[in-house]
C-alpha cells in the first residue's frame, strides 16, 4: 500500500488533522493505493474512462450525449434507504422520534468490523470539496474518502472539488469527515481475489450513519445518490442542520429561484418540497405569463445565514443537479433537458438503439426497442418501466440555460419568500399564505405528502414530512421547530413571508386539477405580489391562512374550468376538522419537546375551523 504521508499528501495539504485521518482510515480499510483528487477536468475524464474500462459505465453516443455515460446500479441499490439511516448522537433523546438512533461508540465499533479491509484491491480516493462557492462565508468544507470512481465523478459535478479547497482549509481549518465505501473488497482477509462487478455494493448491510457531535459521516454498502454522494443529504442537510442550530443559521431541503417581474423587480424564493415533489421543476421553469422570468440558484438544498441587514441570505451549496429523470421532457422542464445535453452521468435510465438515453415521458415517440435499466431488452409491450422511477441525471449547474447570474455570489441571495408544499390529492389548496412566521412554522411542521420513489418505501402513502426534512433533520424534529421559532422571534419582520402550495390536488377521477410546471408562475406572481404590498386586498382570510381573492390569481390565457379552479381554492372547514386529530397525533409523538407556540397554533386552528 502507498504510504499516506507520502509526497502526494504533503504537497497537497499541511492540514495535519486531515493527513492523520486519511492514514487512520487507510489503515482500517486497507486500500491498494491512495489518490488525492485535484478536481481537474483531466481527473474527471480519467474517472469516466476507468468506469468504462471496468465495465461499470458505458459511453453514450457522442452525437446524442457528448462526453456522457450511462450507469446501471444493482437493482438492490436504487434509492436512499431511510430505514438504514442513523443519527448517532450521545443522547438518544437528542435524535428524536423521527430518526433512527444508535450509540456513536457502539455504532462505530460494529461498523469497524465491516470497514476492516473493505477497500482491499481498490483505490482510496480523497475528495476535498466545498459546499458552496469556495471561501464564501456561508460555505463549508468536507473531505470524502471513497473507494468508488462513480462517486468521485459525481462529486466533481455536484460539489466544488480540488486544490483550492485544500488551500482554503489551510493547516488548521475544520472539515466534515465523510467516509464512504461500497463495501465490496476485491481481496479477502486470506488474500483470495474476487472479480469486480459493474455496481459493487453490500446490499444487505447498508449503513448511512451520522455523528453530529464530531461532524462525521460513515456510509457503507450503497453507491447510490444521497447514500454515497456524502456532500448532499448527509452533510448539507443532516450534519449541516445541527451546525446551523448551534450557529444560528438554516440548512434546508429547498430550491432557490430568482424571479423577475416585467417591471424588473427581483425577488428570491426558497421552496421546501419533499423528494420528487417538484423542486427541480420549479427552480428551472419557463413562466407561461408574459414578461416574467425565473432563473435558477439551486434545485435541492439551501443554506441561509443572516446578513448585516438582518435578512436571510441563501447559497446553493451544490454545483450540479442530481435530478429525477422520469417525467423530465421539453414540455415539463426544457431547461433540465438543456442542462443534461452533455457532460452528464445517467443512472438507471433506458438506452436507445442509437446510443441515447430514454425514460418514461421523455419527448418523442416511444422507441420500439430499448435496453432497460436492468440491461435487458425492452419493448413497449414488456409491461415494465424502461427507466427506474428514481433514475437520475447528474448535470453541471453551469449548463442550465437559466442559471441565475448571481448563483455563485459568495454573499448569497436575499430570500423574500419561503414555500412549503407536497403531494396532496385532497384538502390542501393550490396556495395559501401564512398569517405570520409562527403560523408559517406551524404549516411547515404539519406538512404531509404522498411518498415517492426517491426513497425505498410505499409510493403514494401519505406521511408527515415537516419542512420536507423528515429524512434529513440531524436532530430532534421538535428542537428544529423551536430553532425556526427562535429565528423568527429574533429577526421578526425581516424574515421571509411563508406560503404553502400544492400542485398535486386531484379530481375524483384521479386527474391533476392544476396544469403545474410553467403555469406555476401564476402562483409565484401572486406570492411576490403578496410579499410586496403586504395588503390584504388581494387575499381572503380563511381559517387555514390567506387565500387568493377572486380574480387575484392571474389566469389570463389559461384554459381551466371554473369548477376545477373552485376545487383548487376550496377550503372545506369540515374536511379540515377531520384532519385535526391526525395533526394532534403527529404532534403527540414529539412529547414534551413540542414547542408550546405550535401546540397553541393547532388549538387556534381548530377553534377557527369550528367557528367557520
Ligand atoms: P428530489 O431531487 O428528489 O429532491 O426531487 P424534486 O423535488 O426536485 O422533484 P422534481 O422537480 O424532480 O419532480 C419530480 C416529479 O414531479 C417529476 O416526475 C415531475 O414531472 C413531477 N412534477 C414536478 N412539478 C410538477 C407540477 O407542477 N405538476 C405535476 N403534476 N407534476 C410535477
Ligand atoms: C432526494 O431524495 O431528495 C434527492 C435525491 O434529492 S438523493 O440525492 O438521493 O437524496
Ligand atoms: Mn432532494
Amino acid at each position: 500500500m502507498t504510504n499516506v504521508i507520502d509526497d502526494q499528501a504533503l504537497q497537497r495539504t499541511s492540514n495535519q488533522a486531515l493527513i492523520d485521518w486519511v492514514s487512520e482510515i487507510a489503515a482500517m480499510t486497507q486500500p491498494d493505493g491512495i489518490y488525492w483528487c485535484d478536481g481537474s477536468r483531466d481527473e474527471y475524464q480519467k474517472m469516466l474512462n476507468l468506469m468504462v474500462d471496468s465495465g461499470s459505465a458505458m459511453w453514450l453516443s457522442p452525437r446524442k450525449k457528448p462526453n456522457s455515460v450511462l450507469v446501471r446500479s444493482d437493482p438492490a441499490d436504487v434509492a436512499r434507504v431511510e430505514d438504514r439511516t442513523f443519527i448517532c448522537c450521545n443522547n438518544e433523546a437528542d435524535a428524536g422520534p423521527t430518526n433512527n438512533w444508535r450509540d456513536p461508540r457502539k455504532m462505530k465499533q460494529s461498523l469497524q468490523a465491516l470497514y476492516d479491509g473493505c477497500m482491499r484491491g481498490r483505490t482510496l480516493y480523497v475528495i476535498p470539496f466545498s459546499m458552496g462557492p469556495v471561501g464564501s462565508p456561508i460555505a463549508h468544507i468536507g473531505v470524502e474518502l471513497t473507494d468508488s470512481p462513480y462517486v468521485v465523478a459525481n462529486m466533481h459535478i455536484m460539489t466544488r472539488v480540488g486544490q483550492k479547497v485544500l488551500d482554503t482549509l489551510g493547516p488548521s481549518g475544520g472539515f466534515v469527515k465523510c467516509l464512504h465505501s461500497v463495501g465490496y473488497p476485491l481481496v479477502d482477509a486470506a488474500g483470495n481475489k474476487k472479480k469486480d462487478v459493474a455496481w459493487p455494493c453490500d446490499a444487505d448491510n447498508k449503513y448511512i450513519t451520522h455523528f453530529p457531535e464530531t461532524r462525521e459521516i460513515w456510509s457503507y454498502g450503497s453507491g447510490y445518490g444521497g447514500n454515497a454522494l456524502l456532500g448532499k443529504k448527509c452533510f448539507a442537510l443532516r450534519i449541516a442542520s445541527t451546525m446551523a442550530r448551534e450557529e444560528g443559521w438554516m440548512a434546508e431541503h429547498m430550491l432557490i429561484l430568482k424571479l423577475t417581474s416585467p417591471q424588473g423587480d427581483v425577488k428570491h424564493i426558497a421552496a421546501a418540497f419533499p423528494s420528487a415533489c417538484g423542486k427541480t421543476n420549479l427552480a428551472m421553469m419557463n413562466p407561461t405569463i408574459d414578461g416574467w422570468k425565473v432563473e435558477t440558484v439551486g434545485d435541492d438544498i439551501a443554506w441561509m445565514k443572516f446578513g448585516k441587514d438582518g435578512r436571510l441570505y441563501a447559497i446553493n451549496p451544490e454545483a450540479g443537479f442530481f435530478g429525477v429523470a422520469p417525467g423530465t421532457n421539453y414540455q415539463s422542464n426544457p431547461n433540465a433537458m438543456e442542462s443534461l445535453k452533455e457532460n452528464s452521468i445517467f443512472t438507471n435510465v433506458g438506452l436507445t438503439d442509437d446510443g441515447d438515453v430514454w425514460w418514461e415521458d421523455i419527448d418523442g415517440p416511444t422507441p420500439s426497442h430499448l435496453i432497460d435499466w436492468h440491461g435487458k431488452d425492452w419493448t413497449p409491450d414488456s409491461g415494465k418501466k424502461a427507466a427506474h422511477p428514481n433514475a437520475r441525471f447528474t448535470a453541471p449547474a453551469r449548463q442550465c440555460p437559466v442559471i441565475a447570474d448571481n448563483w455563485e455570489d459568495p454573499a448569497g441571495v436575499p430570500i423574500d419568500a419561503i414555500l412549503f408544499g407536497g403531494r396532496r390529492a385532497t384538502t390542501q389548496p393550490l396556495v395559501l399564505q401564512s398569517f405570520d412566521w409562527e403560523h408559517g412554522t406551524f404549516l411547515g411542521s404539519t406538512m404531509a405528502s404522498e411518498m415517492t420513489a426517491a426513497a425505498a418505501g410505499t409510493v403514494g402513502k401519505l406521511r408527515f414530512d415537516p419542512m420536507a426534512m423528515l429524512p434529513f433533520c440531524g436532530y430532534h424534529m421538535a428542537d428544529y421547530w423551536q430553532h425556526w421559532l427562535n429565528l423568527g422571534a429574533t429577526s421578526g419582520a425581516q424574515m421571509p413571508r411563508i406560503f404553502y402550495v400544492n400542485w398535486f390536488r386531484k379530481s375524483d377521477d384521479g386527474k391533476f386539477l392544476w396544469p403545474g410546471f410553467g403555469e406555476n408562475s401564476r402562483v409565484l406572481k401572486w406570492i411576490v405580489e403578496r410579499c410586496a404590498s403586504g395588503s390584504k386586498t388581494d387575499a381572503i382570510r380563511t381559517p387555514i391562512g390567506y387565500l387568493p381573492a377572486p380574480g387575484s390569481l392571474d389566469l389570463r390565457g389559461l384554459d381551466i374550468p371554473d369548477e376545477d379552479l373552485a376545487e383548487l381554492l376550496k377550503v372545506d372547514a369540515g374536511d379540515w376538522l377531520e384532519v385535526v386529530p391526525a395533526l394532534r397525533q403527529h404532534y403527540a409523538t414529539f412529547g414534551a419537546k413540542l414547542p408550546k407556540a405550535l401546540a397553541a397554533q393547532l388549538d387556534a386552528l381548530e377553534k377557527r375551523l369550528k367557528q367557520a
